[in-house]
């Protein structure tokens, strides 16, 4: 043995230790190496030649855990950087769960109009929702029932509702300006001093203030001060990428989740008891129209039923609507000149002398292009819900239009994976729309562009109904802000019109500016929302 050689003096020493280790000492050193170990044999796996139906996997060190890092942080700059690698269609790990990606127009039309035999929500969202909804609603019953329970909500989303609440989101705005603490040199009179708000926290409580008032019910904006806005709180905080991955953990976001979320039902039972030793048809809401609706099979919506699809809706509007306003406040106090335009669009249709506003109907809304492109190239660039996943509930081949391993064969998803269709790429991939990353609603004031194609093919194609209405299909549109099949958003109009009115209310009021790099999106929390701290400037308008 040449002793002068390191690497072989090392082995020697090794030798002899491992020889004279006791048996214990062994073990020890086994078990502290284990993670080096699976390390090595995940790697060297990944280097074995693959089954060829499989879409190829992102490399990653780490068993298990996978590519949760680079997803979690940037999902949409790890779905452009993987694309370059891989292409269209690649699975990653994630925390243990094979998730393959379909990117494009074509692999939104994949997922969003999968069947549902085939891809389920259910089983990808329920340990998040049914702790925080509660039991027999949304993704904790067949998603027949799921169909059913849309349809009884659409019902009272109407055209005659909305001319309603137009009035009633307004009103909530101003009177929040009027008093809250954010706006108190607004308050003053003064037009010259600037004050600043903070604005998701700011548009966090015009949002929920909003849709109490409207969707939810008087007795629910009512008790708002008086301890609903706690619960709210609590539930909310138990709807977190953590309580997704680990539904029940002793810790006290857990427990405080579960209370808010008996509180809550009790008390949308009270209120629905209470209207019952009324007259309940002296009510005319979202809760009144459920308690009088049934099931295709005869059977009337149960208490808790109603209860819980109360709480769902309060929580799938709330993220949504609050940080797409948000975003949406953001881009005008950064851009000036286009809020200009939308002031003036304001003067122009509702101007009344005196330099006063006439109040804004439903009918008006449909008639403010700037107002309306202002929303839509926002929701392009912001989309609340960035992974749009199902469950693959049997082997299921990728088109070959999508992707293929070779001309004659094909990729396979086997059951058991997750898909996922990511819309917030589809809407920033630069090989699509032109400058994807600059904030322009000019865009979709163009009658022809490829904004104008995507927005046609979204909108007015061929219409199907999944059992909540007729919807146009629009799977394979590039833009796809309220998703697109059976799962599409029922709070699309009321969406719209509630960031519509809570923007054209503080448009009319104040000029915002926005100082310092134009902040992140904040992708650790279960929606987009802008990284905090973030404040506007404002200034009352003269
Ligand atoms: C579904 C987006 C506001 C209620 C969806 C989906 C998206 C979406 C992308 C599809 C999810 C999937 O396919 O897995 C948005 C955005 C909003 C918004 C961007 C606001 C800017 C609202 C509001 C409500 C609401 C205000 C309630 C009034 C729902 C419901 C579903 C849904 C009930 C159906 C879930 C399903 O069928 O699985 N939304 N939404 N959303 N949204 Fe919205």
């Amino acid at each position: 043995t040449n002793y002068s050689e390191p690497w072989t003096g090392y082995l020697v020493q090794a030798q002899e230790q491992i020889v004279s280790a006791s048996l214990p000492r062994l073990a020890l050193l086994f078990v502290i190496n284990i993670p080096i170990i699976a390390v090595v044999l995940n790697v060297l796996y990944q280097l074995l030649p693959r089954d060829p139906s499989l879409p190829p996997v992102v490399f990653h060190w780490i068993p298990w855990f996978g590519s949760a890092a680079q997803y979690g942080q940037d999902p949409v700059e790890f779905f452009a950087s993987c694309r370059e690698k891989y292409g269209n269609v690649f699975t990653f790990v994630l925390l243990g769960k094979r998730v393959t990606v379909t990117l494009g127009p074509k692999g939104n039309d994949f997922v969003f109009g999968g069947k549902h035999t085939v891809v389920a929500a259910e089983e990808v969202y329920s340990s998040l929702t049914t702790p925080v909804f509660g039991s027999d609603v949304v993704y904790d019953c067949p998603n027949e029932v799921l169909m059913e329970q849309k349809k009884f909500v659409k019902v009272s989303l109407t055209t005659d509702k909305f001319r309603e609440y137009i009035g009633m989101v307004d009103d909530e705005v101003t009177q929040y300006m009027d008093n809250e603490p954010p706006f108190r040199v607004f308050q003053t009179g003064s037009t010259t001093e600037w004050g600043s708000f903070s604005v998701y926290k700011t548009l966090a409580e015009m949002t929920i203030l909003t849709a109490s008032r409207t969707l939810q019910g008087k007795e629910i904006r009512d008790s708002m001060s008086k301890g609903f806005a706690d619960l709210y709180h609590d539930l909310d905080h138990g709807f977190t990428p953590l309580h997704w991955m680990f539904t029940n953990l002793p810790l006290p976001s857990y427990w405080k989740r579960d209370d808010a979320q008996r509180k809550m039902t009790d008390f949308y039972l009270g209120i629905m008891n209470k209207r019952r030793e009324g007259n309940p048809d002296d009510y005319d809401d979202v809760m009144s129209s459920l308690m009088r609706q049934t099931y295709r099979d005869g059977r009337s919506v149960p208490d808790h039923e109603i209860a819980h699809m109360m709480i769902a809706l309060l929580m799938a509007g709330q993220h949504t609507s609050s940080s797409s306003t948000s975003w949406v406040l953001l881009h005008l106090a950064d851009r000036p000149d286009i809020a200009e335009l939308l002031y003036q669009e304001q003067v122009e249709h509702f101007g009344i002398s005196g330099g006063d506003f006439r109040e804004m109907t439903y009918e008006d809304m449909k008639d403010l292009p700037i107002l309306d492109a202002v929303i839509r190239e926002t929701l392009r660039m912001h989309s609340p819900i960035h992974s749009i996943m199902r469950y693959v509930r049997s082997d299921i081949p990728i088109p070959s239009s999508l992707a293929a391993p070779s001309e004659d064969n094909v990729y396979v998803v086997p059951k058991g994976y997750t898909v996922l269709a990511s819309p917030a790429h589809s809407q920033l991939d630069p090989l699509l729309w032109k400058d994807a990353n600059v904030w322009d609603p000019n865009r979709w004031l163009d009658k022809v562009g490829f904004a104008a194609q995507a927005r046609k093919e979204y909108d007015e194609s061929s219409q199907v109904d999944f059992g909540f209405g007729l919807v146009s299909k629009g799977t394979g549109s590039p833009y796809l802000p309220f998703g697109a099949g059976r799962h599409r958003c029922i709070g699309e109009q009321f969406a719209m019109l509630q960031i519509g009115a809570i923007v054209s209310t503080m448009v009319r009021k104040v000029e915002t500016r926005f100082e310092g790099p134009f902040p992140k999106p904040d992708y650790t929390s279960m929606m987009v929302t802008p990284l905090q701290p973030c404040d506007i400037l404002y200034r009352r308008r003269k």
